[in-house]
């Protein structure tokens, strides 16, 4: 199906063609039987895939990026599809609409995205409510609810900074911490002029020392991630997740998009045109595991991380999980090979890890280090 409306899609602006498949997803989410149809046709279940992490149960270990649903209207859907859990986001503190239109552009040759949609979201409030109204119904293939994670990053707004910064981010956390299964820190949005104020050791240590206190009041053992971008030098990384470690983060999520334009097939004048974002896909692939591979060696694989970038086959996801990752996530992917894409992933994915002797995620996790 999505085969055959694909073209017509992609004849269409690329934000325009992601809001008219929304609309459907919505239209699909109030439908009496669509979401059990979809639920029939798309999802894959096998034991092998089952994850325990960060406490929570995953049915599978494939989830959607951040990004793809930012409000959370379209958690019913994303389950049905066969998806194991999904990142609401980025919420910021304060609604949005982000950068000027146009701000998403496909790399076709390439099989990437270039954006700069700058934050665009609906409020906490609104995402809120989506997901308390939508996740109850929303199941996975192993009938649990879906898990929800949500990403949070400071608003789009330059006058916003410094410790503004660090209050705007804290009480967008107060607000959603009691929907989430886990949060995400988005503080590597390459999209904002002041995007990637926390992501260095001085930088992130204010932003800690406040979300790790009021998380103690709130829910001390609910998980918090921080999501980091590819393009941070190797020192900064490692400097700044040392930082992390002092507050005892639970987790990593590897990476955001790209400001690295190298070895793409889209010719030079249409790059140049595109201008400013974050590249996302396959051309960020290598250098996403890469980014793993190095945070599970620093760390001993103490902490659990979540791979994505440019996942578009079992191949790909199965790269993550042997450099490091216990979860994988995807956007780019889905929007070249539609909703197939999660069932074909976790069933190549069950395969190889039976051919590789595993009886399950965890036991490939890093298998790449031993
Ligand atoms: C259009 C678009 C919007 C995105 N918005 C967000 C966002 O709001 N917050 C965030 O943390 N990441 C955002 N991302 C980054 C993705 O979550 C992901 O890190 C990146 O796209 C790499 O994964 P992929 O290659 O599977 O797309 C966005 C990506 C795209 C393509």
């Amino acid at each position: 199906m999505y085969d055959a409306i694909r073209p017509l899609l992609f004849k269409l602006d690329p934000e325009t063609a992601h809001n008219v498949t929304f609309s459907l997803a919505r239209c699909a989410q109030t439908t009496p039987g669509a979401l059990a149809m979809l639920r029939s046709k798309y999802q894959f279940d096998k034991p092998s895939l089952r994850t325990n992490l960060l406490g929570l149960d995953f049915a599978n270990p494939l989830g959607i990026a951040a990004g793809l649903d930012k409000n959370g209207h379209a958690i019913g859907l994303l389950s049905a599809l066969g998806f194991g859990f999904l990142e609401v986001g980025s919420v910021t503190n304060l609604a949005r609409s982000g950068n000027q239109r146009p701000r998403l552009f496909r790399l076709e040759p390439d099989r990437g995205l270039i954006n700069r949609m700058g934050l665009n979201n609906e409020g906490p409030k609104a995402a809120k409510q989506n997901i308390q109204k939508l996740r109850k119904k929303a199941l996975t293939s192993s009938k649990q609810p879906i898990i929800v994670g949500v990403n949070i990053a400071k608003t789009h707004d330059p006058e916003i900074l410094g410790d503004k910064g660090v209050e705007d981010m804290l009480e967008c956390f107060k607000k959603m911490s009691d929907c989430a299964d886990f949060v995400v820190l988005n503080v590597s949005c390459p999209n904002t002029a002041e995007g990637k104020t926390f992501e260095d050791p001085e930088g992130i240590t204010p932003l800690l020392e406040a979300v790790c206190s009021e998380r103690k009041k709130l829910n001390p053992k609910q998980p918090l991630l921080v999501k980091f971008s590819p393009d941070s030098s190797p020192f900064t990384l490692e400097k700044t997740i040392e930082v992390c470690e002092s507050f005892a983060v639970s987790g990593y999520v590897l990476v955001n998009t790209s400001n690295d334009r190298s070895g793409l097939r889209t010719n030079g004048g249409t790059i140049e045109k595109i201008g400013k974002g974050g590249l996302s896909g396959k051309p960020i692939h290598e250098r996403a595991v890469e980014r793993v591979r190095f945070v599970y060696k620093l760390l001993g694989g103490s902490k659990p991380i979540i791979g994505l970038g440019g996942v578009d086959s079992a191949d790909s996801a199965y790269d993550f999980i042997r450099a490091g990752a216990s979860l994988v996530e995807l956007y780019t992917g889905l929007i070249y090979q539609g909703p197939k894409l999660c069932q074909e992933i976790l069933s190549g994915l069950a395969d190889k890890l039976e051919l590789d002797g595993f009886a399950s995620v965890a036991e490939a996790v890093g298998t790449e280090h031993r």
